[in-house]
């Protein structure tokens, strides 16, 4: 794009463009600073690449305002002088972007490809690696004789900085390489390990390792990252490495810098199996696909589940897959011309902040919620973001009527993360949490020294209702099908449901005569409440919606107390005895009990019709084969969903984590398996498939 220069131009650019350059280039060096340096960006990436695109285009357009200094000049940022700088061996490249999100990003990347090979119309198809786009931070790592020896940020791409400290912590980095299998047993040569093997892959953070980390903040009080790039860039370039030690990082290899006593295999897809061999993360979704059909599938395929992916990207990666192929095409200017990133919708956008209004939760939380001029963010249209509490809202000191960022990533609620600086319209208003209720009137209150705000109404207040309702009808509590926000509204506010039995007194002909409701969806929700009666203590228990205990404590009490009887009348102590609660928790669930209505609640729900199997309690003598064992699922098992074999393994006495560590008793992998897998054979824990789960269980 920035070599497409006008035919004849204009010797002088006309002062409207050169003043406009100079203005760009002061905007994307502040904005480049605020990013590279200091951690702490103002504006979305995507403002960023609009402004950068903007100078390109007009430098492209009159060539005499290209200056050294400009930003288009160069690949990354500036240089930290806390930090040793490393010369890197081969520099880090950057590669280009092809910012058409569509699919005919892919189709113009595989058409510059086969003219720069000279490919005829009927010369088969490019074969290419195709892989994820991770939104982190650069990093080389450089291997000598098979042993961790540095890492490097990318720097400006010819100079890095030393991070080797901070990047030891990353558990998932091997500080010595596997050796590899002897050769003729596929993944290429065996012997000794390489002189020199540098890898670069990306360091981030897995977006449920950000929550957690943001939620410790929130209920510390203390500043929330902004999202999981910046916190895992941070991090990395954290002079401390006890701190970054404590910030859960993740790293993903993508490629291969300066190799020295080693044979590259033939492609790139074999590359990054050599690298997996030599025990480094590799992502599992990749794929060698074959010409641009194939660069298109996988894009759409990547796209449509973006969400469900534990970790941002922005899009997806193609590499021309044979080597050679590659060394044909080399490089043009600072970017190779076999490899194109195509980005996807960007999960940051800017917006109008125009109004700030109070949403009460389930718990009668508080939550100042904003509405947003209506924007695109991670590919929907967004108008509502939450805002989280009144201290982290004056911490970002967001107004109405200030240009805000929002972001919207997997099935994260979207956020306002931040105000963006300077733009601030003369109408900006200042947000205070009412003193009474919105829905309800009662007072709010905010316990001392705490953070939310709660109305004090109680179930009196029908938005607490609601959500009460929600909650008990919800996937992992009763499972109440159609039961949803429309008809709870209906419900709570024609006045037929006002505690949690009434659900089971509405008759058909109640529901019918709601508005829209035909005869047929009446049936089939008496129908739905009827089905799932018998349940189980555990979901029951969910259900009831006790502040603090969410679903793995509502399994515990059910495991330890057997019924429900023994629960209510547990004393604190006794609560503190079962597996992970603490006296938080305890004390929430007895002040739950020792309310009469709530013990009424639960009396009357047994007395609609709802039962659970009764067992003695943990004390019972049902056989637990996987007591103390924690075992991780991974991809998809044939015949087990993963709620299934989650529920099997508990019944078992074993639990099941999300991520794979030392303690991990072993892997239970499927079709598909993920990263987790790349890490149980780093650590070497055990993997199984489900014939070897059920042997388990069965304590075989
Ligand atoms: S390849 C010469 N592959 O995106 C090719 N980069 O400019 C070097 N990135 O800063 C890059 N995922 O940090 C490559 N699968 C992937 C990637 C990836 C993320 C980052 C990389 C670089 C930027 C591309």
């Amino acid at each position: 794009m920035s070599d497409a220069t006008d035919p004849d131009p204009p010797s002088v650019p006309p002062a409207a463009a050169q003043a406009r350059a100079a203005w760009l280039r002061a905007e994307l060096a502040h904005h480049a600073h605020r990013y590279y340096v200091l951690d702490a960006p103002e504006i979305p990436d995507a403002e960023y690449d609009r402004l950068f695109r903007e100078l390109q285009q007009l430098e492209a357009r009159y060539p005499g305002l290209r200056s050294a200094d400009s930003p288009t000049r160069r690949v990354g940022g500036a240089v930290l002088a806390a930090f040793a700088p490393v010369r890197h061996a081969v520099p880090m490249l950057s590669i280009q972007t092809e910012t058409d999100t569509t699919a005919g990003g892919a189709v113009a990347f595989d058409a510059r490809v086969r003219r720069e090979l000279g490919l005829s119309d009927d010369a088969p198809p490019v074969a290419y690696a195709a892989e994820l786009k991770f939104d982190g931070l650069a990093i080389n790592l450089r291997y000598v004789d098979g042993v961790l020896v540095q890492a490097a940020t990318r720097g400006d791409g010819e100079t890095g900085e030393d991070v080797t400290q901070n990047i030891r912590t990353i558990g998932q980095i091997p500080l010595r390489l596997l050796p590899l299998p002897p050769a003729g047993e596929g993944r290429g040569e065996g012997g000794p390990a390489p002189a020199v093997l540098e890898v670069r892959g990306e360091v981030y953070m897995r977006r449920d390792d950000f929550e957690r980390l943001n939620a410790r903040q929130r209920e510390l009080g203390q500043k929330t990252f902004i999202n999981p790039r910046n916190t895992a860039a941070g991090a990395v370039r954290q002079l401390d490495p006890a701190i970054a030690a404590q910030r859960p990082l993740s790293f993903s290899a993508y490629g291969v810098g300066e190799v020295v006593g080693w044979t590259l295999p033939g492609s790139h897809a074999q590359l990054l199996d050599a690298l997996s061999a030599f025990g480094l993360p590799v992502s599992a979704d990749r794929a060698v696909v074959q010409g641009p059909a194939g660069l298109v599938r996988f894009h759409d395929d990547i796209e449509a589940r973006r969400d469900q992916l534990p970790f941002d990207i922005d899009g997806v990666v193609y590499k021309v897959d044979e080597l050679a192929v590659q060394q044909r095409l080399g490089f043009k200017s600072r970017e190779p011309r076999w490899a194109v990133a195509h980005k996807f919708p960007a999960q940051e956008q800017m917006t109008l902040l125009r109004d700030i209004e109070v949403q009460v939760g389930r718990t009668g939380k508080l939550t100042p919620v904003a509405k947003l001029e209506p924007v695109f963010v991670g590919g929907t249209t967004v108008s509502n973001a939450t805002l989280h509490n009144l201290f982290e809202l004056r911490r970002k000191g967001v107004r109405i009527g200030d240009t805000v960022i929002v972001r919207r990533a997997g099935d994260v609620i979207p956020e306002v993360v931040g105000r963006v600086p300077g733009a601030r319209a003369a109408y900006v208003s200042n947000f205070r949490m009412p003193r009474t209720c919105p829905v309800c009137g009662s007072a709010v209150l905010r316990e001392k020294g705490g953070i939310d705000h709660r109305c004090t109404g109680g179930l009196f207040c029908a938005a607490q209702r609601k959500q009460a309702l929600l909650h008990f009808a919800g996937r992992r509590a009763m499972d109440i099908e159609g039961l949803g926000d429309k008809l709870v509204d209906q419900l709570v506010d024609g006045g037929l449901i006002r505690t949690l039995p009434d659900l089971y007194m509405l008759g058909i002909a109640q529901l019918s005569a709601l508005e829209r409701m035909a005869d047929k969806s009446a049936a089939n929700l008496v129908a739905a409440l009827d089905k799932r009666k018998h349940t189980t203590l555990a979901r029951f228990l969910y259900g009831l919606g006790i502040r603090h205990v969410g679903e793995a404590t509502a399994r515990d009490l059910a495991h330890h107390f057997g019924a429900i009887e023994r629960l209510m009348d547990a004393s604190v102590e006794q609560l503190l005895e079962v597996d992970d609660v603490g006296p938080v928790v305890a004390q929430s669930i007895r002040t739950f009990f020792d309310q009469p209505h709530n013990r009424e609640v639960v009396e009357q729900l047994r007395a609609a019709g709802i039962t659970w199997p009764e067992h003695e309690g943990s004390a019972d003598i049902t056989p637990k084969p996987l007591a103390g064992k924690t075992l991780v699922l991974t991809g998809t098992l044939p015949a087990l969903t993963r709620d299934e074999a989650k529920a099997l393994i508990e019944a078992a006495g074993g639990k099941v984590a999300g991520s794979v560590s030392k303690k991990t008793h072993c892997v239970v992998a499927g079709a598909e398996a993920g990263s987790k897998l790349d890490k149980a054979r780093e650590l070497g824990v055990e993997v199984i498939d489900e014939a070897g789960l059920r042997a388990l269980l069965r304590g075989t």
